[in-house]
């Protein structure tokens, strides 16, 4: 049961960035304050690419085909959830350019900035949910110890040198947002008032 365990803990670190892009894209409203954009393209980086090539290919890879063989009836959630790994990254194309045109024309682009960033932790929120509430807990109840071995030797990212190389360089980057990003949301600066 390793590997369920491995995906909770990868939505919990992709929650932790959405909770933190969300709060400074709220700090970031004030034109009285100039916001230190790497930190914004640090963690759109990381919600872009750690999803997109840790996490879901290891859900569409190793857990949705065998949860699907055991439970037919969840195959219309799993093709629901399948697209949209798919349009999370068109989404998170959209955030790349609202930050792109916001760091040009800063303070302009600040709402729409805000509002892009809403509504692509929300989407991203109900798919972590939706996942937790119907996938998981039906391969907990269903898979048998057989089934268990299967994918969580998949998982072992370490049995993959290309998944273990990547999986580091993803904490490097988590630890690189959290040095980044001022208090409450991590240990930087605070971002300077312009005089
Ligand atoms: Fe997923
Ligand atoms: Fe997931």
């Amino acid at each position: 049961m390793k590997a369920i365990q491995k995906i909770r803990e990868e939505h919990r670190a992709i929650s932790a960035v959405l909770h933190g892009l969300k709060q400074l894209a709220r700090d970031a409203q004030n034109a009285g304050v100039k916001p230190d954009f790497a930190v914004f393209r640090a963690m759109i980086h990381y919600i872009d690419e750690f999803p997109e090539q840790l996490h879901h290919p290891k859900e569409d890879r190793y857990l949705f085909p065998p949860l699907a063989a055991r439970l037919p009836k969840l195959q219309r959630v799993i093709d629901e959830l399948r697209a949209e790994h798919k349009d999370g990254a068109k989404l998170v194309r959209e955030l790349e350019r609202s930050l792109v045109f916001f760091e040009d024309r800063w303070p302009l682009g600040a709402a729409e900035f805000l509002a892009t960033v809403d509504a692509y932790a929300e989407f991203h929120w109900k798919h972590m949910r939706k996942e937790e509430q119907e996938i998981l807990p039906a391969a907990e109840h269903y898979f048998s110890p057989g089934d268990w071995d299967a994918v969580d030797r998949a998982f072992d990212a370490n049995r993959d040198p290309i998944a273990g190389i990547k999986e580091r360089d993803f904490q490097a980057l988590f630890t690189r947002i959290v040095s980044l990003a001022p208090e409450p949301v991590g240990l930087g600066e605070r971002w300077k008032k312009v005089s």
